[in-house]
């Protein structure tokens, strides 16, 4: 083993402490279920969704069905389904869990039951036949915990659950085969060695294909159901429970289901690009601060000469350099009001309050108090998040248009809520009319919307209110140089430094930083695997805001020493960029790993990709705006200036 192993290994071993800290809290509604053998234990259905075809291993649709979904027809309990109430979170990210016909009782197991016959017709059968090609799954949970399917990991060699199994599947012989009966597996622990006191711990389904000609029996010798093309077809739905006894504990029952892909090739992308990230900025900040240091040295030297008047031109032309070089001159200027203060001031009260959410939301889940068990979850504390933090936004925004001695205060104090919601908010509407057209379980419900907008009206516009409000009140920051009266030219820009490819270099970077987590993230949301590698996105995001502002940072001092000093707009975008390349990359995946067929999946998929990219533009800017903020406060405050 050599060191370059011994690091990320280290780290691995860091990493493998989260789970168990996960499972240390419970929060209310995830406490363990003790069952008595004989007792009923629920077994809950979510929504159809699709995940990668097996043919290919990609993505065909983003359309997700409800389990009841009449083209299905699928069993329905006694007295019909009902729905489990879910938070708001779990509604967003699509759960929509109703309740069951299948009868599992604690402990007992059962051979071959029958569920009920179907009769599909043709319509039916060519809507099947579609769906099981396209790769759709059913998401089945017993006790809260997901029916999974057991998989050895190739790499590791590790077998894990991962959640959800197949609706059928295509054989090469005989045609496309309907799952209809379902082998399931469940694991349950004793807790304390108690005969009485048992909790389920795994869920595992082997769905398979058989064609009963008599009374079903479950045997093996039966052959698949290939789905017809033409007529109407029968087919009969069973299933079987078996109980086994398991060692793992209630409170490690999900460690099964979180299987790292790759954790080594993660690691080693992830250390790589730290070390060449800090590597970068620890460089370019100490030529940065040399430069500025000499420049600062020289100015206040020309100024004491100036101020002395002591022969000062020969002086100067010992020193062999002009006065009218550098960043210096542009102090007149630097604090100029930029163009369009209003749209600047709120996109960058949302920026901030995007930042702090993501921030609070990453450190939230790393420190274990999103457990998977907690269905939603993570979505219920952003928008919570996003909620509360409305009054930082408000704050930051007023704050900013106050320091350009903005006149139209009642109009940032109004958008600033409004603008970038409201966008967010109306794209997510009209992407669910696509939803709602084709009948997908995706679609979010009118009253979900209506309990959306209570809470944007109710909550989180009074809270920004109250923030612009305090930011008003407060005093103006006051620029440590005044502004002249009458603008500077400005000389035209070296190439690289011209708006365009300026901005195209600084976005790259902070896109580079969060390149890698942005892949696993995007599989886990398209292919619905579960993401809980929050010690990775902390990382990340960390790496990500040094890049951005240190990018940024050097890109206005270069701005400045051209004698340019329309900093502000220039930075944001130039950070904000990197939202840009995000989305460039959501279309690079659109084209290599999924394959969708009709219009709705791609404009959904380009849709939610917009949006995301569009937020992560306006957090990545503001970081880069505030950085130069700094920068430039920082730099113009330790000069003299006469
Ligand atoms: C159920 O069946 C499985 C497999 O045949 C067996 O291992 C297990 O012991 C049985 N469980 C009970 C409670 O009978």
């Amino acid at each position: 083993m050599q060191l370059k192993d011994l690091a990320p290994r280290a780290l691995l071993s860091l990493l493998a402490i989260t789970p168990h800290l996960a499972s240390a809290f419970y929060l209310p509604g995830v406490a363990p279920t003790s069952y008595k053998p004989g007792d009923k234990v629920p077994l809950n259905v979510n929504s159809i969704k699709p995940v990668a075809s097996p043919s290919d291993s990609r993505l065909h649709s983003v359309v997700s069905y409800d389990y009841y979904h009449p083209a299905f027809q699928f069993c329905k309990p006694e007295g019909g389904p009902e729905y489990v109430s879910e938070s708001l979170g779990s509604i967003l990210f699509g759960d929509r869990i109703m309740t069951s016909p299948f009868d599992l009782r604690m402990a007992q197991n059962e051979t071959c039951k029958s569920l009920c016959t179907v009769e599909y017709p043709e319509k039916g059968l060519q809507f099947m036949k579609k769906r099981i090609m396209q790769g759709y799954s059913m998401n089945w949970l017993v006790d809260g915990l997901p029916a999974g399917q057991q998989i050895v990991d190739q790499l590791t060699g590790t077998t894990f659950y991962s959640p959800g199994f197949l609706l059928g599947q295509r054989d090469k012989d005989a045609g496309v085969l309907l799952n209809n009966h379902y082998e399931i597996w469940v694991e349950y622990h004793l807790v304390n060695k108690d005969p009485n006191q048992l909790r389920v711990v795994g869920v595992v389904v082997q769905p398979s294909s058989k064609k009963y000609d008599g009374e079903p029996d479950c045997k093996d010798n039966h052959g698949g159901i290939a789905l017809g093309d033409t007529g109407s077809q029968e087919v009969k739905f069973t299933y079987s429970v078996y109980w086994r006894k398991s060692p793992t504990a209630w409170a490690t029952r999900w460690d099964k289901y979180l299987h790292v892909f790759d954790p080594k090739i993660h690691w080693f992308w992830l250390v790589d690009t730290a070390i060449i990230v800090v590597i970068l900025i620890l460089t370019v900040m100490s030529i940065l601060v040399r430069a500025l240091k000499r420049d600062i040295a020289r100015y206040n030297r020309l100024d004491s000469i100036n101020l002395d008047d002591l022969n000062g031109t020969s002086a100067l032309e010992e020193d062999g350099v002009q006065e009218d070089s550098g960043w210096k001159l542009v102090h007149g200027d630097v604090f100029r009001t930029p163009a369009r203060p209003l749209l600047l001031s709120v996109l960058l009260g949302n920026g901030v309050q995007l930042f702090v959410m993501t921030g609070c939301t990453i450190l939230f889940a790393l420190l274990g108090f999103l457990s998977p068990s907690n269905r939603g979850s993570l979505g219920t504390i952003t928008i919570l998040m996003y909620t509360l933090l409305s009054f930082v936004g408000g704050y930051a925004s007023a704050r900013t248009y106050k320091s350009w001695q903005g006149e139209q205060w009642k109009m940032n104090i109004a958008l600033t809520p409004l603008l970038v919601p409201g966008i967010v908010f109306s794209s997510f509407f009209f992407l669910d009319l696509f939803l709602w057209a084709k009948q997908s379980s995706g679609a979010v419900p009118f009253t979900t919307m209506l309990v959306i907008i209570g809470i944007w009206f109710v909550i989180s516009i009074p809270l920004s209110f109250a923030g612009s409000w305090l930011g008003f009140r407060g005093p103006a920051i006051e620029p440590p140089v005044r502004t002249n009266q009458i603008p500077r030219q400005i000389p035209p820009a070296q190439s690289w430094l011209k708006p365009v490819p300026s901005v195209l270099i600084v976005g790259l970077l902070p896109f580079g930083a969060i390149f890698v987590e942005l892949y696993f993230i995007m599989s886990s949301i398209w292919f619905s695997r579960i993401y809980y590698m929050f010690g990775f996105l902390f990382l990340c995001y960390g790496l990500m805001i040094a890049v951005a502002a240190s990018v940024t940072i050097l890109m206005t001092y270069f701005l400045l020493c051209a004698e340019n000093y329309h900093w502000q707009w220039r930075s944001f975008i130039g950070a904000g960029m990197s939202g840009g390349y995000i989305f460039l990359n959501c279309l690079l995946y659109l084209i290599t790993k999924v394959k969708l067929g009709g219009l709705a999946g791609i404009v959904l998929y380009i849709g939610y990709s917009a949006l995301i990219s569009m937020l992560f533009f306006i957090l990545t800017g503001s970081i880069g705006y505030f950085a130069s903020w700094w920068f430039v406060h920082r730099i113009y405050r330790s000069i003299k200036i006469d």
